[in-house]
């Protein structure tokens, strides 16, 4: 007879059947949204240095590429373009014939269902790398909008599902928003990266996506990593303005904010996955240092846990992998 009077938790997690029954999160293959790189040129499949595992590919090479996310289960994918020609004002990004709005038809054409998100912003595409327009230094707001606006209404045009801007400009949501309605794209949704911080974590995307900003840093748009009420205005601002989803980025040091937004607004939730976060992970993985496939399958859970719905991840495809055949080991 036991006389200590205590809660036995451990009866619910005796067995993996009654683990299974009572589990409260769960990933699923469609939660991912997979991010590609796509480059001019022809036969490039150009290894992304600091990102192992991920290339910047050439159209010929792209439909293979989405065959097999396609094949995996994967629903949706998100074009970042690494165009040949830079200027100051970021021409390539809304030109017809740039290289995502090639990509964004391409992949329509030849997988009509995949849903496909368009990256709308300026920083890969102007000679300064800053996300808008640049003068005297100063990053400009107002004269920026007209060219996201203008680069989202050529992402339409060219099939794009969604429009998913990441800029942090101010208006933006409400200048991209008048922009499609405009052009007859009142049907398109926009995925705003309505919180995006400033962060240390982005620096291998900005190697794939050759997007560094050569002078200054991105600190006078992009948010300050202390701060956690300035999500919520930045979040409620971008709902006033119609975003149809709401992302936080980066995902693993920012799970408290993933879940403020949860809590504060009724729209689907992405968290963006970095590239950072996915590095960091592949070298432990590289130097045995830890269990890969469990310590992903982890982090994403925790994503979710944290409130979100979609995982905009590098780890799309293996993540997808990993789950099918967990259930065909079953
Ligand atoms: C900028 C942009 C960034 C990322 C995607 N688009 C951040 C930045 O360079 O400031 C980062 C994505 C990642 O790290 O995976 N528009
Ligand atoms: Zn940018």
């Amino acid at each position: 007879m036991n006389h200590l009077q205590f809660q036995r938790h451990r009866r619910l997690r005796q067995t993996a059947g009654i683990r299974a029954l009572v589990r409260e999160t769960h990933l699923h293959k469609e939660d991912f949204i997979y991010p590609i790189f796509v480059v001019e040129g022809e036969n490039k499949r150009n290894a992304v240095k600091s990102m192992p595992g991920v290339d910047q590919i050439s159209l010929d090479l792209l439909n293979a590429d989405m065959q097999e996310a396609v094949d995996l289960g994967i629903k949706s994918v998100i074009v970042f373009g690494v165009p040949h020609d830079k200027d100051e004002v970021g021409s390539s990004a809304y030109c017809d014939h740039g290289i995502v709005q090639k990509a964004i038809a391409q992949i329509k054409e030849n997988f009509p269902e995949l849903v496909v998100i368009a990256d709308t912003c300026l920083c890969q595409y102007t000679s300064h790398g800053h996300c808008g327009v640049v003068e005297d230094g100063v990053i400009l707001n107002d004269e920026s909008l007209e060219l996201l606006a203008k680069t989202a209404v050529s992402q339409a045009k060219a099939g794009a599902d969604i429009i998913a801007p990441s800029n942090m400009m101010d208006g933006f949501v409400a200048a991209i928003r008048h922009a499609l309605d405009e052009n007859g794209f009142s049907h398109i949704p926009i995925m705003s990266y309505a919180v995006k911080y400033s962060s240390a974590h982005y620096g291998p995307f900005r190697d794939a996506a050759h997007s560094s900003p050569k002078f200054g840093d991105r600190k006078a748009y992009q948010m300050d990593p202390a701060n956690r009420l300035e999500a919520i205005r930045e979040a409620e601002s971008d709902v006033m303005e119609g975003a149809d989803f709401l992302m936080v980025k980066p995902a693993l040091s920012y799970l408290d904010i993933i879940r403020d937004v949860k809590n504060n607004f009724n729209l689907p939730i992405v968290a963006y996955n970095v590239s950072g976060e996915y590095s960091m992970v592949k070298a432990a993985a590289q130097n045995g240092w830890i269990n890969e496939k469990e310590i992903v399958l982890e982090q994403l859970l925790s994503m979710k846990r944290a409130g979100a719905d979609l995982i905009l991840t590098y780890f799309a495809k293996d993540a997808a992998r990993w789950l099918q055949e967990g259930e065909e080991a079953k």
